[in-house]
């Protein structure tokens, strides 16, 4: 039976970046959750016998939504409800279960790298048939359908188990639990090289943070590849990841980044986020920025079997730094600037344009799906050294004396006012016209723009998606507003300075001057009244 439930609308249910994402006293609001995933389904079409994929990290909030999202797909019409084993699915799985299942879309539920716990952050996202984030038109038409929706329908059914793998009706619906684990190791099997990496003999420790990629970890890395008991770190997943944060960078990440600068370093460290799409690479007494992960993968993918014919293009968000052009330059092969958000890539993918991607928020993955993918840059990054023979410092020395190095680093000025930041971007774009010429020191600026973006493959159109100032020298910085936080503005300062010849350098001190540049630019010290960023990576 299904009950309708009279509802009205919340204001707030915008989604952002990465679909909607609100701190969990917001989400356990009644109706709050029912009103967005039915606002999902109402705008949706095809629903009548589709298959549905539901999956989470496993965060505070996981199992009871999902309970209610698939009362509610039942009454939508889905035929087949695929939920990971435990509601546990990384975004890379369930974009991989997407695909494989031929479903209509999946419902992803996560703040990825946000803390979690009853106090902290919940999201829901909206995948679509290709497996990638929901494209603005339906996140756009989503929203609107918040605004008026006024009553939700579900049917009429307890809980099911999530534990237990098989099949469950709910209504008319088939609902069907999954091991989340087994179809993702598999494609990891056929894209990589695994007796190679076996054969290396290669030690890591990998920080699953407390998060989703624990389960995936154990299976592919302990298990399957060999590496030893304990290498996986943190590998079960919390409802509140500990207390920390599940972001794989170098403060949230420190035990990590410490132990790989220690003397008792193994070869490779690295780490993933909440629900599995970001990574962080650590050699032996060498971190490797995401943008050079991504230059360095890219130039060295074809050592691995599933891109041993080469990149068709590279494709990188316009934040991160030029080093991966590079590459595509000298391997002939396009290069993208698209703005941030890997939804942006989806559209490239799904048309042959680029076969790799990158974005300097810990995010590189390919067209093997349809999302980043934290484990899979761990993997080709295994692949790469078990086929070269060749430490982590080692190949990022070689890479960066054949290409040269783009020195890069983010400052983040983390819950400024939202009135203050925007007042900074405002005056900011105000003052782009009068920029050109303009000298900072050392520093002449060449060009200053509003980044735009003409998608290849749909002429869509996406304005004002960060300013731009690009030196003489090829050395930039970037200025935008996070898109993914859930509490007041975050503002975020990407430096880059680009070096042919001089690439063994200290980052901080090689980037001093931009640094002081962007201050003197934009005025950071006067709008936030902070003279320091909160977290640099
Ligand atoms: C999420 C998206 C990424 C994006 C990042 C940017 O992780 O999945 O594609 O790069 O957010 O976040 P920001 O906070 O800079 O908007
Ligand atoms: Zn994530």
């Amino acid at each position: 039976m299904i009950r309708e439930h009279q509802t009205t609308p919340f204001p707030d249910q915008k989604p952002g970046t990465s679909g909607l994402r609100k701190k969990v006293r917001v989400f356990s609001q009644p109706n709050y959750a029912e009103n967005f995933v039915q606002s999902v389904f109402d705008v949706i079409e095809g629903k009548q016998g589709a298959t549905l994929v539901i999956g989470g990290d496993g965060r505070f909030l996981n199992r009871e939504v999902i309970q209610v999202a698939i009362r509610i797909a039942a009454a939508a019409g889905f035929a087949r409800i695929v939920v990971g084993r435990g509601g546990i699915l990384s975004t890379p799985a369930a974009s991989n279960l997407i695909r494989l299942r031929r479903a209509l879309g999946g419902l992803i539920l996560s703040a990825s790298h946000n803390p979690g716990g009853p106090e902290e952050d919940f999201g829901i996202k909206y995948n679509i048939a290709n497996g990638g984030p929901a494209p603005e038109k339906i996140t756009d038409a989503i929203y609107a359908r918040t605004r008026a929706i006024d009553v939700w329908r579900a049917v009429d059914a307890a809980d099911i188990d999530l534990d237990t793998d098989g099949e469950t009706q709910v209504g008319d619906a088939t609902v069907e639990i999954v091991d989340p684990v087994a179809d993702y190791a598999a494609l990891m099997e056929r894209l990589f090289d695994f007796p190679a990496i076996r054969a290396a003999k290669l030690t890591m420790a990998f920080d699953a943070m407390s998060a989703v990629t624990g389960p995936y970890a154990h299976e592919i890395l302990e298990n399957c590849l060999s590496f030893a008991p304990g290498t996986v770190r943190n590998g079960t997943p919390l409802p509140d990841f500990g207390g920390h944060h599940p972001d794989p960078n170098l403060v949230h990440a420190r035990a990590l980044y410490d132990l790989m600068m220690g003397p008792d370093a193994p070869d490779v460290g690295a780490a993933s986020d909440g629900d599995g799409d970001r990574n962080l690479i650590i050699g032996r007494a060498r971190f490797v920025t995401p943008s050079d992960s991504l230059a360095m993968l890219a130039a060295n993918a074809h050592l691995a079997p599933g891109y041993k014919d080469g990149l068709k293009g590279i494709a990188r968000s316009m934040p991160t730094s030029a080093a991966a052009d590079r590459v595509a330059e000298r391997l002939g092969i396009p290069a993208y600037e698209t703005p941030t958000g890997w939804k942006f890539f989806g559209n490239l993918l799904d048309a042959g344009l680029a076969t790799i991607c990158g974005e300097e928020s810990a995010g590189t993955g390919s067209d093997h799906v349809r999302e980043k993918d934290g484990l899979w840059a761990v993997l080709l990054w295994l692949n790469i050294l078990a086929a070269t023979g060749k430490s982590v410092d080692q190949l990022a020395r070689d890479h960066w004396a054949t290409y040269g190095r783009n020195y890069y680093a983010r400052h983040d000025y983390e819950g400024v006012e939202s009135d203050r930041a925007d007042a900074l971007m405002a005056e900011l774009r105000g003052r782009l016209a009068t920029l050109p010429g303009a000298r900072f020191g050392d520093l002449t600026v060449e060009t200053a723009d509003d980044f735009a973006y003409t998608d290849p493959t749909d002429g869509s159109v996406s304005e004002h998606q960060g300013v731009r100032i690009l030196f003489a020298g090829s050395s930039r910085i970037v200025f935008r507003l996070s898109g993914t936080g859930t509490s007041g503005a975050t503002l975020r300062v990407y430096l880059e300075r680009y070096e042919a010849e001089r690439v063994d350098e200290d980052t901080t001190a090689m980037l001093g001057q931009i640094a002081a540049a962007a201050d003197e630019i934009a005025g950071i010290v006067r709008h936030t009244g902070r003279d320091h960023p909160d977290v640099v990576t």
